[in-house]
C-alpha cells in the first residue's frame, strides 16, 4: 500500500489496495488514521457491486440510512443510494444533488461521520466533487475571528433553512413526515472527537439562523466566512474516473458537486453515509449522555 498526497492541505490517494480483499486490523487502523489526517481518501480502480461497496466502507464505520433512502436507494442495498444528474422532482426540475458547500444531514442529532461516493458513469469533462478543508481553513483565520466563531450555535432545518445560500430542489422529493421533523442545533465550530482539532461546520441549504442573528444576517455572515476559506489551498477537487471510491470526513470538511459540465451527459455515483455521533464544540460542549443516546 502506498500513499500519495493529492492536494495542498487535503486529500490522499491510497494505491495498491483492493477493498474487496480482507484487510488486517493494522491496515484498517492505518486507513482510519490517514482519513482523519488527510480528510479525504481516494481508492482508484475498485470494481464493486453495491453490496461489495457497502461492505468495503464498513472499515470506517457502520453505514446508515440516508434521508433520501426511499427515493434513491438501490434495490437490495438499502444503504447505497444513487446520486444522478438524471433525477427530476415532481415539477420536472432537475435535482441538483449537493450543489453548494455543506456537511451532510446537519438536521440530525447524529450526522454521518463520513460520506463515500463511488463512480459509476462519469461525464467526459467536469462534474468534480469538491471537498473544502474547514479544519485548516478555520486555523488560518485571525484569532479574534476564531474566538467569535467558537461561540456560535446554528440551527438547521430538515428541508431548507431561511439562511440558505441557494434553493433546494430536494425539498420537493422529501416525504411530508421527513420535512415535519424538528430541526437541530449544532455548534458552528465542531471538535473532531479523535484528533481534537476544530473545524467550521454547516450545511449551506439547511442552515436557518445562527443564535443572535436573523436569517438574513446569518446568510451574509456565512457567505463572508466562505469567502475567507474558499481558496484552492483548502480545496481538493476530485476528478472522477469510473470505479473510483472517494470517502471524506464530514467533521473536518464541507463538500459540493460542481455543475460545470454538459448536463446532458450522465453523471451517476453511488453514495453511502457512515454513522456519526453528536457534534460538539466550544459553544456546545461534549455530553456523554447525548453521545450514548
Ligand atoms: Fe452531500
Amino acid at each position: 500500500m502506498q500513499i500519495r498526497s493529492i492536494g495542498e492541505t487535503i486529500g490522499a490517494e491510497v494505491i495498491g489496495l483492493n477493498l474487496k480483499q480482507h484487510l488486517g486490523a493494522e491496515t484498517i487502523e492505518t486507513l482510519k488514521d490517514l482519513l482523519t489526517r488527510h480528510i479525504a481518501l481516494v481508492f482508484r480502480d475498485q470494481i464493486l457491486t453495491p453490496p461489495e461497496y457497502a461492505k468495503a466502507v464498513e472499515i470506517f464505520g457502520e453505514p446508515m440510512h440516508s434521508q433520501y433512502a426511499a427515493e434513491f436507494a438501490i434495490d437490495g442495498s438499502p444503504m447505497v443510494t444513487t446520486v444522478s444528474n438524471q433525477h427530476w422532482d415532481k415539477f420536472g426540475n432537475r435535482v441538483k444533488h449537493g450543489q453548494i458547500w455543506h456537511s451532510d444531514q446537519t438536521h440530525r442529532k447524529n450526522p454521518p461521520n463520513f460520506t463515500s461516493l463511488y463512480g459509476v458513469t462519469i461525464p467526459g469533462v467536469g462534474g468534480d466533487t469538491g471537498i473544502l478543508n474547514t479544519r485548516d481553513g478555520y486555523e488560518s483565520l485571525p484569532e479574534e475571528m476564531k474566538s467569535r466563531l467558537d461561540k456560535m450555535v446554528m440551527h438547521n432545518l430538515v428541508s431548507s433553512g431561511r439562511a440558505r445560500l441557494a434553493d433546494s430542489t430536494k425539498n420537493f422529493i422529501l416525504a411530508p413526515d421527513e420535512i415535519a421533523k424538528p430541526g437541530r442545533s449544532h455548534p458552528l465550530i465542531r471538535v473532531h472527537p479523535e484528533a481534537g482539532t476544530k473545524a467550521i461546520y454547516f450545511h449551506a441549504l439547511k442552515i436557518d439562523h445562527i443564535d443572535g442573528m436573523s436569517p438574513e444576517e446569518t446568510r451574509e455572515f456565512i457567505k463572508g466566512l466562505l469567502g475567507e476559506i474558499e481558496t484552492p489551498k483548502f480545496i481538493y477537487r476530485h476528478k472522477w474516473l469510473k470505479n473510483d471510491l472517494l470517502i471524506w470526513d464530514n467533521r473536518s470538511a464541507l463538500h459540493q458537486a460542481f455543475f460545470d459540465y454538459d448536463l446532458s451527459q450522465e453523471r451517476l455515483l453511488q453514495r453511502i453515509i457512515i454513522k456519526g455521533t453528536p457534534p460538539f464544540g466550544p459553544a456546545m460542549p461534549y455530553q456523554e449522555d447525548a453521545a450514548n443516546a
